[in-house]
């Protein structure tokens, strides 16, 4: 493939070319993990994907929270898979209810902004009840940060009281150019 591709980059008609592929993004779901700590708290019925196409992938989850949550904390890490996942650039410390209140973080707005449509947790604290996040698939156009082709795990630990309760780790995988893959 690459091969091929030269001899046109010579004569200058790649770039043409290329441009017209700009819009050959894959950004899919490739693997969710949804663990609860304390069943007493927090209950998973449902945490998985299904691909409904090549390129898409729906992400469903269905969990419960027994009882008011009023203190929230996450802890969101970003790994770059290189011989096993690595840590990449993210690794930040959340307060949930004040980040709801006033999107004061911009990575977290950015996540957030991916999937509230999908989901029921737009509203302040506290958190109680039914959680569901719905048929949630990545859309690139929200996706507003250079983000180099490789999988990527997002894992994010939540805590309630100070306390771990469950995690939620997802992994994707983003290929901006399908082209430059082989
Ligand atoms: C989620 O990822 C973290 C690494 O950040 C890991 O410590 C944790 O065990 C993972 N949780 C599950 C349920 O796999
Ligand atoms: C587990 O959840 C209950 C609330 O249902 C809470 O009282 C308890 O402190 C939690 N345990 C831990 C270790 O966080
Ligand atoms: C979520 O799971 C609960 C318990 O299984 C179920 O009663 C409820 O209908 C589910 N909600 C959705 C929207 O799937
Ligand atoms: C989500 O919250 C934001 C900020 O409070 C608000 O502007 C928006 O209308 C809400 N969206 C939904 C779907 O509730």
């Amino acid at each position: 493939m690459r091969a091929l591709l030269i001899i046109p980059a010579l004569c200058g008609v790649l770039l043409t070319y290329n441009t017209g592929l700009n819009n050959a993004v894959v950004f899919k779901f490739t693997n969710f993990i949804c663990e609860s700590y304390n069943t007493s708290w927090f209950v998973f019925h449902n945490c998985r994907l299904k691909a409904v196409s090549r390129n898409k992938v729906l992400l469903n989850m269905n969990g419960t929270i027994l009882h008011p949550a009023y203190d929230i904390h996450l802890h969101i890490q970003v790994l770059k898979r290189a011989n096993g996942y690595k840590p990449w650039l993210f690794d930040q410390k959340l307060d949930v209810c004040q980040f709801i209140r006033y999107r004061s973080n911009p990575f977290a707005t950015l996540v957030f902004g991916l999937f509230k449509e999908f989901s029921n947790f737009n509203h302040t604290c506290p958190y109680m009840g039914t959680q569901i996040v719905k048929d949630f698939y990545l859309k690139y156009e929200l996706l507003r940060l250079p983000l180099p082709t490789g999988d990527y795990m997002l894992t994010m630990g939540w805590f309630l009281d100070r306390k771990l309760q469950f995690d939620t780790n997802v992994s994707f995988t983003f290929v901006e150019d399908i082209l430059k893959k082989n």
